[in-house]
């Protein structure tokens, strides 16, 4: 049994003190590579690292998925802010995609506008159909664009959105990264449907990293996919750690339970995020917001004691007795983002699509 297994399944015995070091967890000393934007001062914050490289990064990103997509002539202030407490606060890994209407532009502006170099880890995506096959014209296009938006010369990390067209995005991925286009590659999803072709990718194909849907509502990830990552050395990205925003609009009000007083948990946003990020092999979990405050909540996860699988155990435990926690995903898509309204590019376009279809 591997350690991801041995942690999965929960066998007593396991440290903290030795799944941190098997899992590549630690808190870094402040180094001089870290003296980026933001990075100084963090010691305290839980990193971990890529195992292909080796190369430690905090252990909460950013996605940006709806929360940095915006409508052209509208503020854009209060996002520019989330990106800068994120880096100031200790943050350092962003992930965005061509595919999130003008989220990739916004990063890119955002950034240099805050006067960050290199500090950053940018991770975006490519979704470059079978409609190409025998031609990458389109998806390098799609790099071409990715990199002038971000205003990069290379890319950190480049993920197949979704699995689409996985072989033939992946041969094009290797030969950006032999070109030094990219540092990195690997595959992104989120549906759980497709957990059997995400596996065999991370079993078959040297992946530097794979981002996956995870979370203290949907654990099946713990099955196969984390497993199999930790055994090839495949970086995890996680997605929906905070399930689309359903997860707080369950537990509203309600305080946290006692026992979270011992993680140094202040809030919900941490409750769930420490729950992800402890398990080892999770490198980033990237939730998304729009919310300056929020930012600094859910760079905070990475303060303080983490879980053992013990007390991983009891938290899921604990959720399992707010009503309403085993029927999260009932609604579908429908349910997701409550309360929330986040008016951009993508928004507005499939508003456009449902008006044409039914008006
Ligand atoms: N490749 C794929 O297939 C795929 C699929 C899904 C997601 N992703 C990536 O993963 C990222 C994260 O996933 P996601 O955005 O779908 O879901 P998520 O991170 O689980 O949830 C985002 C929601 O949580 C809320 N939130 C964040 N921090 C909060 C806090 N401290 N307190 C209360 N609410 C908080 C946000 O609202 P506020 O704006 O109000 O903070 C937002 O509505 C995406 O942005 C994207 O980069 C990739």
């Amino acid at each position: 049994m591997n350690i991801a297994e041995e942690f999965c399944r929960g066998s007593a015995g396991l440290s903290r003190r030795r799944f941190l070091t098997v899992a590549g967890c630690g808190l870094a000393a402040t180094s001089l590579s870290d003296l980026a934007i933001g990075q100084s001062g963090h010691a305290d914050m839980l990193r971990k690292s890529i195992p292909r490289t080796g190369e430690l990064v905090p252990a909460i990103g950013l996605g940006t998925f709806r929360t940095f997509d915006g409508l052209p002539g509208q503020p854009r202030e209060p996002l520019k802010e989330v990106l800068r407490r994120f880096l100031a606060g200790g943050g350092r890994l962003v992930d965005t995609s061509p595919l999130y209407g003008s989220a990739e532009v916004n990063v890119g502006d955002f950034a240099a506008q805050i006067g960050e170099r290199q500090g950053m880890f940018v991770a975006s995506k490519i979704w470059s159909t079978g409609d190409y096959l025998g031609d990458t014209s389109h998806a390098e296009r799609s790099l071409y664009r990715t990199l002038e938006r971000l205003w990069r010369d290379r890319i950190d990390l480049m993920q197949c959105h979704s699995l689409t067209n996985l072989e033939a995005v992946l041969g094009i991925m290797r030969a950006w990264k032999r070109e030094g286009r990219i540092r990195l590659l690997g595959v992104t999803n989120h549906d759980m449907a497709y957990l059997q072709p995400l596996g065999d990718s991370i079993e078959r194909d040297s992946l530097d990293f794979v981002q996956l849907h995870y979370s203290i509502f949907e654990r099946r990830a713990e099955d196969r996919l984390l497993p199999g990552a930790a055994d090839r050395g495949t970086a995890v990205l996680v997605n929906m750690p905070l399930e689309k925003a359903r997860l707080h609009a369950l537990v509203g009000r309600r305080p946290l339970p006692d026992f979270a007083k011992e993680l140094g948990i202040a809030n919900w946003a941490q409750y769930f995020l420490k729950w992800v990020i402890s398990h080892p092999a999770v490198t980033c979990a990237i939730p998304a917001t729009s919310n300056p405050d929020h930012v600094l909540e859910n760079l905070g996860a990475m303060r303080g004691p983490m879980p053992d699988a013990a007390m991983r155990r009891r938290m899921v435990q604990y959720m399992e007795t707010v009503p309403g926690f085993a029927n999260l995903d009932k609604l579908g898509p429908r349910s997701w983002y409550p309360g929330k309204t986040y008016p951009g590019l993508i928004t507005q376009a499939q508003a456009e699509l449902r008006n044409r279809v039914a008006p």
